[in-house]
């Protein structure tokens, strides 16, 4: 059991002590709800154990990632397995990406791009007022995707005979995987490794525009006319970034076992406004042209993912479900529809405990529109009501360190905790309509801004569209588990 160990010079008179005292206070009103057997072990007093099983104490180190690349070791060997990086650290295999430190206020800014394009998709979908050919798609036809610059995290797969790697985003939020092309035609931006050329892949081939496929994927976008006989495409972003190209099939390899021929991606000659480095993008939504959908016959439209606690260590996105005994661990909660034809992800979010109590926000907040679990979305997202309930709630559990202005608009709760080697802050959890409560990783609950710990600040924010969104922070260092066919969503803690 961790020690608490508020400050370097403690004494009963500071203003942690004084939070221990009242804390106990608010907890002796829920200690009857406990269970009668509970036992105190020798030499703890009742405040100390309740206030552990209601918070994490830190050192703010371990959330730092080092400068040096800790691969992780976990992940299930026995299913088809891709090492997930960070973009931006040591343990991305691209060296350029690397060099650069990671700049929060562009994070953050590309972050707040994504939502706003998640917000208009979902609510032109809701208004069904979803034409895009007639609005902003005037001048690029296209399906529409969420922001790809934001999501952090990545992974390499191998594509062409022979094989190139690639090192793509990977997306919830979208479904088509596309990759620059050779010979470029109109636009590539800088990336890492060589573009993919698809004259040197003797397993490429064009998809033919009066294929069934070609018709399906224009059938659902809007798309614009063929061109001969290739099929194109495209997507637009919500932050004015699209790419347009041929739409293709060729052998996908995830791992030496795990090879799919033909298959469906955008083959990019015209790539605008993406400026991560990467090659392309991987999508993992329900739509039919997701990888998901494509692999459905070997992994039953099953997948997860663990998103490292740092950016210096590893995290994995696996295909098909854990085989052996199911983990007793991982808790369940169903997918539920935004709308019909929405592609996202949905859950069925109806409260949030903060240090063990339960917020007062009516469920009705979450309900209307709902939640999405977004792998792309950096932080999370709440209904203004929500957000602020959060907040009170955690300032109040924190009141004992100080509150200072933060760097950036989006966050506005953070702390200058420099003097403290370690940090008691309160445990999250989010709680489901099906009864599920899930604890953050006590990664998820605060975002670090460097190593001064001048600015550490609570990793959520409000969003006035009323969506509420469970960002890629949130989900850090906990196994997501997938089971599209079987409707719902599991979690389990220490995943990577
Ligand atoms: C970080 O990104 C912001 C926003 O794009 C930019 O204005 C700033 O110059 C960048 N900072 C550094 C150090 O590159
Ligand atoms: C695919 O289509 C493009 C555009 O028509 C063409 O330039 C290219 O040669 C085609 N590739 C193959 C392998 O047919
Ligand atoms: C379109 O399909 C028809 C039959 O389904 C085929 O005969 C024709 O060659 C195809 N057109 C092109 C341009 O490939
Ligand atoms: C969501 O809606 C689609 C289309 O109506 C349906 O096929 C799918 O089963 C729904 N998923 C869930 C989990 O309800």
């Amino acid at each position: 059991m961790a020690a608490i160990s508020p400050s370097s010079s403690s004494s009963s008179s500071t203003p942690i002590m004084r939070y221990f005292t009242g804390l106990s206070l608010i907890l002796s009103l829920t200690l009857c709800s406990l269970d009668k057997g509970f036992a105190l072990a020798e030499g703890d007093s009742k405040e100390r154990l309740l206030h552990q099983q209601y918070t994490h104490t830190v050192d703010l180190r371990s959330l730092l990632p080092a400068t040096t690349c800790s691969p992780s070791t976990r992940g299930n060997k026995r299913m088809a397995s891709l090492e997930v990086v960070h973009k931006h650290g040591p343990c991305s295999h691209l060296p350029q990406l690397k060099a650069t430190a990671m700049n929060h206020t562009l994070i953050l800014e590309q972050d707040q791009a994504r939502v706003n394009s998640l917000n208009s998709r979902i609510s032109k979908r809701l208004n069904g007022n979803e034409d895009l050919s007639q609005s902003e798609a005037t001048t690029v036809p296209a399906r529409w995707a969420s922001s790809q610059n934001a999501g952090n995290y990545m992974v390499t797969v191998g594509l062409g005979t022979p094989k190139k790697q690639l090192s793509l985003v990977f997306d919830t939020g979208s479904d088509l995987t596309w990759t620059q092309c050779q010979p470029c035609s109109e636009f590539c931006y800088p990336q890492e490794e060589p573009i993919f050329d698809p004259s040197a892949s003797s397993s490429y081939t064009n998809v033919s525009c009066n294929s069934t496929e070609c018709v399906q994927l224009r059938t659902s976008t809007e798309s614009d006319k063929c061109l001969g006989d290739t099929c194109p495409y495209s997507v637009t972003y919500g932050d004015s970034s699209y790419t347009t190209g041929y739409f293709a099939t060729d052998k996908l390899t995830l791992t030496p076992n795990d090879v799919f021929v033909g298959f469906f991606f955008g083959c990019g000659q015209e790539n605008v406004g993406f400026y991560d480095g990467s090659a392309g993008l991987l999508g993992l939504s329900l739509n039919k042209f997701s990888i998901v959908e494509q692999t459905a016959q070997k992994y039953s439209r099953f997948f997860s993912y663990c998103l490292p606690p740092t950016a210096s260590s590893t995290g994995y996105l696996s295909f098909g479900a854990p085989s052996g005994a199911s983990n007793a661990a991982v808790k369940y909660t169903r997918i539920t529809n935004l709308s019909s034809s929405l592609e996202l992800y949905c859950l069925d979010l109806v409260g949030i405990n903060v240090n063990g109590q339960k917020l007062s926000i009516p469920a009705s907040v979450f309900s209307s529109p709902g939640t999405i679990i977004d792998s792309g979305t950096v932080i999370s997202r709440l209904p203004p009501t929500a957000y602020t309930a959060l907040r009170d709630a955690f300032r109040a559990a924190m009141i004992s360190y100080p509150l200072v202005p933060g760097p950036e608009k989006l966050l506005d709760t953070c702390y200058d905790l420099s003097g403290y080697p370690t940090v008691t802050y309160p445990k999250i959890e989010f709680v489901f309509g099906d009864g599920v409560t899930l604890e953050l990783d006590a990664t998820g609950i605060v975002y670090i801004f460097d190593g001064s710990n001048k600015q550490v600040c609570l990793a959520f924010a409000g969003n006035d569209n009323d969506i509420a969104i469970f960002g890629n922070t949130q989900q850090k260092n906990m196994e997501v588990l997938y089971d599209v066919a079987g409707g719902r969503v599991g979690f389990a803690p220490g995943g990577c």
